[in-house]
């Protein structure tokens, strides 16, 4: 019979878009013994998390809660529960992600409206909402940080005009939630999902959403209970109940709120993780944590510049926490992510699509976003690039960006 080993996996520097390094302390708060799910020691802990999760998203909202599954999951329980078959959608799309929000948007049977802007930049305010204005959407779904091609878009102005016109507006904030200011309420947003493996330093596996009562009065016209969880007859919705059960937001309210409704079983252990990933950004402070962003991003382009390697995109819609690189002309990208990967235990990422082969893209998001990583990622990929016969001014790089952290 085959023996299977102990699992040990490799202790890498994660500097790819997600997942990243977890916090040790998440580490630990997944070990934790299980709790009932509705001991109140555990409801408690569910309430404390919700807590934590409108300081997060900067809202007064009452629904703020994480959907189980991967960030994907929080997409689609947001678009399949606000968006009812035969709505007008519109969805402005720079980058990969913009896709999957049409694809989604597809499948739940709206007519959808799409504008696309070439990778590498985003939409001026006014564009979206020309576009508004001629399709009169019943919903706008759109990116907020882009990791294809490490882009982030305004969304103030555009938050207005939805509010505005009538339309209600969905963020994905996967990638920038924790990492990069996300004013849920100043910028009008009616459901933003956050995503807990990059910036947030939880392993992926939950979805924390949020939304107002603008959205929370849509579901209630397609609200139902489960059959066997019924005292009455099933009530007549207004419009077509959702086609999920799974991600119903109307029936996960219920469970998240003190009525408890029985939905799925809560995921204990990730919860205990979200808990504490969320207590570690409270800790250091939101604006303290965008500012550390900020820091080890301008030490990381410092020295990439030095090194004589170039960004790829508009420089004004650049994301702090993804920073993507072109690969320089006869050198294969995939063989030095290898090398820097067996050789040094660093992980960055490639691309998708039409950037797929073109450019590296780095990640400094949450716990993987210090000074000792940026350092040894320089360090390292100098030393790969010149074993790649790159021609690399050696050590500037690393003091480029020593420079940054001294001044
Ligand atoms: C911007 C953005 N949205 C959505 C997703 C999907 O997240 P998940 O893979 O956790 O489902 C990702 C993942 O990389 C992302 O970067």
């Amino acid at each position: 019979m085959k023996r299977y080993e102990d699992l040990s996996p490799s202790l890498r520097c994660i500097m790819t878009p997600g997942p990243v390094e977890v916090d040790p302390r998440v580490l630990r708060a997944m070990s934790f013994p299980v709790l009932g799910q509705f001991d109140p020691e555990f409801t408690d802990i569910m309430n404390e998390t919700m807590g934590m999760l409108r300081e997060l998203f900067a809202t007064g909202n009452q629904w703020a809660f994480p959907v189980d599954g991967t960030s994907r999951s929080g997409i689609e329980a947001v678009m399949v529960s606000l968006i009812a078959p035969g709505d007008r959608v519109l969805i402005p799309i720079f980058g990969r992600f913009g896709h999957l929000l049409h694809e989604i948007a597809e499948r739940c049977g709206a007519e959808v409206f799409t504008i696309e802007k070439a990778w590498g930049s985003v939409f001026a305010p006014e564009e979206v909402i020309a576009a508004i204005r001629s399709f009169r959407p019943d919903v706008v779904a759109m990116v907020h940080g882009e990791t294809s091609t490490g882009r982030v878009q305004p969304l103030a102005e555009i938050g207005r005009a939805c509010r505005g016109h009538g339309a209600l507006l969905i963020v994905d904030a996967v990638a920038t939630i924790g990492g990069v200011p996300v004013e849920t309420d100043a910028w009008m947003l009616d459901a933003v999902i956050g995503g807990t493996q990059k910036c947030l330093s939880v392993p992926s596996g939950m979805a924390p959403i949020t939304y107002n009562e603008r959205a929370e009065a849509k579901l209630m016209k397609r609200k139902q209970v489960e059959r066997g969880l019924r005292t009455g007859g099933a009530a007549r919705s207004e419009l077509p109940v959702v086609g999920s059960n799974y991600f119903d937001l109307g029936m996960l309210q219920d469970y998240w709120s003190e009525q408890r409704l029985n939905h799925h079983t809560e995921m204990t252990s990730m919860l205990y993780a979200l808990r504490e990933g969320l207590r570690l950004v409270l800790e250091e402070g939101l604006k303290e944590r965008h500012a550390r962003h900020v820091l080890h991003e301008r030490a990381l382009v410092a020295g990439l510049a030095a090194m004589g390697l170039k960004l790829y995109g508009d420089p004004e819609s650049k994301l702090t926490v993804v920073t993507c690189v072109l690969i320089p002309e006869g050198v294969d990208g995939e063989s030095v992510r290898a090398m820097l990967l067996e050789r040094f235990g660093i992980e960055i990422a490639s691309s998708f699509g039409p950037l797929k082969g073109l450019i590296w893209r780095i990640g400094t998001m949450g716990f993987s976003c210090r000074e000792n990583n940026v350092l040894r990622l320089l360090g390292a990929l100098e030393a790969v690039l010149l074993r790649h016969g790159y021609a690399v001014p050696c050590g500037l790089g690393v003091q480029a960006a020593l420079d940054v952290y001294e001044a």
